[in-house]
């Protein structure tokens, strides 16, 4: 497994809406563990595909043990996820992301979900969440029509955190490199 280079906002192809896959085969199954082989470096517990620069519709969400039942996975793989339930009740949750690193701010959003998606195996499935995961799945699920969280957040907010990350880059990369 590999661990990816993650795309930083501000950036383009963050924009980008992402595809669906036609199956899950061998190379959708490398990238979904290089994927979750990246998010554990960073370390996070969410990533989509777009953020490593493959804009398809893939994410990875790494489950809490506080949130699992005993023989529950800790990484669920999500392939052309599509959200068929959300619950009346919203929740404000922070959110942070591995393409706003260091960034974190409250985000509203319904509390319980059902996704249904392919595993890694490409079969279907149905997930009723609630909780942490629910909000890692909707975060992640947002990137793949080239939503961030602070496009949830109002203007001003949003551009204090991405001129912080400008910020950032510049201290990083000097401008005659
Ligand atoms: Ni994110």
């Amino acid at each position: 497994m590999a661990i990816l280079p993650i795309i930083t906002a501000p950036d383009r192809r963050l924009k980008a809406k992402s595809k669906p896959l036609d199956r899950v085969d061998d190379d959708t199954r490398k990238l979904l563990d290089d994927m979750v082989a990246t998010m554990r470096a960073a370390p996070g517990i969410g990533l989509s595909a777009v953020q490593v620069g493959s804009p398809v519709r893939a994410i990875v969400v790494g489950v809490r043990e506080a949130d699992r039942e005993e023989d529950a996975p800790e990484t669920l793989f999500l392939v052309n996820p599509e959200i068929t339930f959300e619950s009346d009740e919203d929740v404000l949750i922070e959110e942070g992301c591995l393409s706003l690193p260091d960034q974190f701010e409250n985000v509203e959003r319904p509390d319980e979900i059902t996704v249904k998606f392919l595993d890694r195996d490409g079969k279907p499935q149905t997930l009723q969440c609630g909780g942490t995961t629910a909000r890692v799945i909707q975060h992640e699920m947002d990137h793949l029509e080239g939503v961030l969280f602070v496009d949830h957040l109002s203007k001003i907010k949003r551009d204090i955190i991405l001129r912080r990350l400008l910020k950032v880059r510049r201290q990083k990369q000097p401008a005659d490199a």
